[in-house]
């Protein structure tokens, strides 16, 4: 088992590159198959998931090409089986992106049911009812959602909750129906417009992505494209965090600061100061930071994937901020974690209530998640003395090179897989 070993207390500085989105990747890969055509999908992260999503659909026979760690080339013409096996699934639940994918041009598919996740149970309903509403059947037993379809025709589908991946789901099986869908209270997330954007470089008929309201116009076949993944907003913002907690200052590069809005402004109420250009963002942190209130929202609200992070930086700001998790249930679990490191938060249901301390100190923790653990290494960093994290296995989920960008803005950090590795870097820094 490898883990992170930090050695903390140094601002970081520097410029830091934003590779693709991993979710929004997720869905274009497997997108990527409803086409015979040849598709080229650039700026991939070359992250864990995305590995598993394109060896789920290499297992059912998708002809994949890597041409280099960013790029890949997809032809499906060699699809043999429609049926997404539990190990892919167990993996990242992202692989249910086939589900819509698959029914969308074959009218079939079959994948194991997700389970529940470290994060809050997970349910899959609003997919289920979107697929049901274009008209496919479809059965949950045996682990197994499968989706059946004489023909998929359009219809208005209305989203009880904002999901992110339902309303993916549902545009790519709307693209390839008859008629016209309208999906109301849509998911806005940058990933999903990129999705339908990547959909209508296709030849689908996508309109008003990034609203509540996206519409359809189904078209019979869709063809081969070159597309490439917009930046991370989540790697970026915790970059954004990193110079926050450690008192530095980052250039985060590579970036579209209009998704970063949320971060950006919690980060200024905090009291650091954050300078936007076309594709970068500065934060220049601050020796004092301040208590502030956060809820997080779907988008444009302040992303429940930037929780944890923001969580360690208002962990050491002057006063008692409140965090409050309004999309996932169960997403404080590194709390405890935290507290090891000297933090005081109380979480209270879905609250955290958070009195700032003057500092972290260095312990051994683990990662529970991958954003989670991507905020430990953050509170590491800003940490005195050492701090191990381990299980970064869900780190790696996510995010690319993490340790290698952050010794390129100067962070004492190095990865180990075992006790005597960590003796050693610990003697050298010391
Ligand atoms: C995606 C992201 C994840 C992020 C989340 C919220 C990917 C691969 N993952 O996950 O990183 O944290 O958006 O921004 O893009 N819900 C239902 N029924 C459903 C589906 C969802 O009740 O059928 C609920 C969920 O329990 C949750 C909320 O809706 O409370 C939002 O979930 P959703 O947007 O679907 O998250 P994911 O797409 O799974």
């Amino acid at each position: 088992m490898e883990q992170y070993v930090i050695k903390g207390g140094k601002p970081l500085s520097g410029e830091v590159e934003i590779g693709g989105a991993k979710n929004a990747a997720l869905a274009i890969i497997a997108a990527a198959i409803m086409t015979d055509e040849t598709v080229i999908i650039d700026n991939l992260p070359n992250v864990r998931d995305v590995n598993v999503m394109l060896g789920a659909m290499e297992d059912i026979g998708v002809h994949i090409e890597r041409i280099n760690e960013h790029r890949v080339k997809v032809n499906a013409t060699t699809i043999g089986r429609l049926s997404v096996d539990y190990e892919y699934i167990k993996k990242i639940r992202a692989s249910y992106y086939l589900l819509g994918a698959l029914l969308g041009k074959y009218k079939k598919a079959e994948v194991a049911l997700p389970g529940g996740c470290d994060i809050g149970s997970r349910p899959i309903d609003l997919h289920v009812k979107g697929f049901r509403s274009l008209g496919a059947e479809v059965d949950l037993s045996y682990g197994l959602i499968s989706v059946n379809a004489k023909r998929l025709i359009g219809k208005h589908i209305y989203m009880d909750k904002v999901s992110v991946g339902a309303t993916i789901n549902i545009m790519m099986a709307a693209t390839l129906a008859e008629g016209k869908t309208i999906i109301e209270n849509a998911a806005k997330e940058p990933h999903v417009v990129d999705v339908a954007n990547f959909l209508n470089s296709m030849g689908a008929n996508i309109r008003g992505a990034g609203t509540d309201v996206i519409r359809i116009q189904g078209v019979s076949k869709l063809h081969g494209t070159e597309y490439s993944v917009i930046p991370d907003q989540i790697e970026a913002g915790t970059f954004m965090f990193a110079a926050a907690t450690t008192k530095g200052d980052i250039l985060v590069k590579n970036v579209i600061p209009k998704h970063l809005e949320a971060t950006t402004a919690k980060l200024i109420d905090a009291g650091c100061q954050v300078v936007e250009y076309d594709d970068a963002v500065r934060v220049i942190g601050r020796n004092k930071l301040m208590a502030t209130q956060v809820t997080t929202l779907p988008y444009p609200g302040f992303p429940t994937d930037m929780q944890p992070q923001m969580t360690v930086v208002l962990a050491l700001a002057d006063g008692v901020s409140t965090v409050n998790e309004s999309i996932f249930e169960n997403r404080f679990k590194y709390v405890d974690e935290l507290a090891r490191m000297g933090a005081n938060i109380q979480v209270e249901g879905n609250i955290a209530i958070i009195r700032g301390v003057e500092k972290y100190t260095g312990a051994r923790v683990s990662a529970p998640d991958l954003r989670a653990g991507a905020a430990l290494v953050i509170a590491g960093l800003g940490a005195e003395g050492i701090t191990i994290v381990d299980d970064i296995y869900y780190i790696q989920r996510g995010y690319e090179n993490f340790d290698e960008k952050l010794r390129g803005l100067g962070a004492v950090i190095e990865r180990t897989d075992s006790e005597d590795q960590i003796e050693k870097f610990i003697l050298k820094v010391s």
